[in-house]
């Protein structure tokens, strides 16, 4: 059981009247996090990796730390933990790094219509340069990726597949377990964006037997710019690094033979966010201590609460009512997507509006634009009540109220 009481009084930004529901956006901090970064700042600054001295040694093992701490939370080996500034950087690393070195012109990589930019436009530019092909899952009637449908378009020309484990607009966990199987079969290779799905269900990249997976500190109570790529340890060996520089280099000499270092070093050139990467390492002991299958657990207990309340509305329209996490996305009839998340945030209810990033996904929603709430272990019952109490009394005219 969780004491939710207990932790909101871990979350500053928790302390006012705010109802933030815009979890997949970013997520609040809690005060160890923050600490943790802080004292970073005030009590231990040096570079990692680069001073003999005692307080270059303390920031080291902190910083080495953490590869130990995603390691255990992910289930893979310390030396498969490259640090990135996002999930935007970890999936442009295997687009270009691994994809452009491996892949070759007519060569297929199977996508979906539901993927983030991060993880679709990397491909893009992989099709333009080198002639690759996209193709898509086709969707089921709700918009999921079914096992039968990716297997309809696996054929011998694929060698590659790029796919979020959960949508960040339809909530839906793809089968990521199964298509990794049958792209192994074809000997194709899988790329998991992990931004949605790390933070809210527990992970192990050796159950799932993905290739890479991608992931964001900031939607897991760490800081920004800092994130984590997964690589199975022989394909982060052949990938090319996007930077060069300061740290990821064994040696070089005038005549330009460089040596660069090992796996995951070779991919952190430059001086690293040494801070951000530390509190990253606390924002994930905070969630397994709270304990990943409790966080799940108690989302859904809060989108069933939320799915149920909201069926009750006659003025709304419900794109994802089987939802597999707290992501669910709507529009209030008749009132733009953008007016209302503007109402709303007026009443200090924050929910994001727009296409969320994934902009071929509005062919299927058929709209521009939708109502996005982001749920997280730290909301209640009582925030659900009072969004619905605004959309249930919501007309056109307090909108244009609010924004004249
Ligand atoms: N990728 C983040 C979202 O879906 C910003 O909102």
């Amino acid at each position: 059981m969780m004491d939710i009481e207990k932790i909101r009084k871990d979350f500053p930004m928790l302390q006012s009247d705010i109802i933030y529901l815009d979890n997949g956006a970013t997520t609040f901090k809690p005060q160890a996090v923050i600490e943790t970064m802080d004292s970073y700042y005030r009590q231990y600054t040096a570079n990692a990796h680069r001073g003999d001295y005692k307080l270059a040694l303390h920031v080291d093992q902190a910083y080495e730390n953490v590869r130990n701490i995603v390691a255990e939370f992910i289930n893979c080996d310390k030396d498969e933990v490259v640090f990135t500034s996002g999930a935007t950087e970890g999936l442009n690393m295997i687009a270009q790094g691994y994809c452009r070195r491996h892949l070759h012109k007519g060569d297929v990589i199977i996508s979906t219509y539901a993927e983030h930019a991060s993880n679709i436009l990397p491909y893009y530019r992989l099709k333009e340069e080198i002639g690759v092909e996209i193709v898509y899952v086709p969707f089921d009637k709700d918009g999921r990726i079914t096992v039968d449908n990716f297997r309809s378009v696996m054929n011998e020309k694929v060698k590659f597949i790029a796919i979020n484990c959960v949508s960040n607009v339809l909530g839906y966990i793809n089968p990521i377990k199964e298509i990794c199987a049958i792209a192994h079969q074809y000997g194709a290779l899988v790329a998991v964006d992990g931004a949605q799905s790390v933070p809210h269900i527990k992970t192990d990249v050796k159950e799932l037997d993905c290739d890479f997976l991608a992931f964001s500190a900031h939607k897991l109570c760490g800081p920004t710019g800092v994130g984590v790529l997964y690589g199975k340890k022989k394909l982060l060996e052949e990938t090319e690094p996007l930077l060069l520089g300061g740290g990821s280099n064994a040696r070089f000499n005038s005549c330009g033979e460089v040596l660069l270092k090992d796996v995951p070093y070779k991919f952190e050139a430059g001086t690293q966010p040494i801070g951000e990467v530390i509190a990253m390492g606390e924002a994930i002991c905070y969630l397994m201590n709270i304990g990943m299958d409790n966080i799940t657990n108690y989302e859904h207990q809060l989108r069933d609460h939320l799915i149920g309340s909201l069926k009750q509305l006659n003025n709304l329209n419900l794109y994802n009512p089987n939802t597999d996490t707290g992501i669910v996305t709507f529009n209030v009839k008749g009132i733009f997507a953008q007016d209302v998340a503007s109402y709303l945030g007026n009443k200090n209810i924050c929910l994001r509006s727009g296409n969320h990033c994934a902009k071929i996904l509005v062919d299927f929603l058929h709209t521009p634009a939708t109502l996005r709430c982001s749920l997280y272990f730290y909301n209640t019952m009582e925030e659900i009540d009072k969004l619905v109490k605004e959309l249930q009394d919501i007309t056109i005219e307090k909108c244009i109220d609010v924004i004249l």
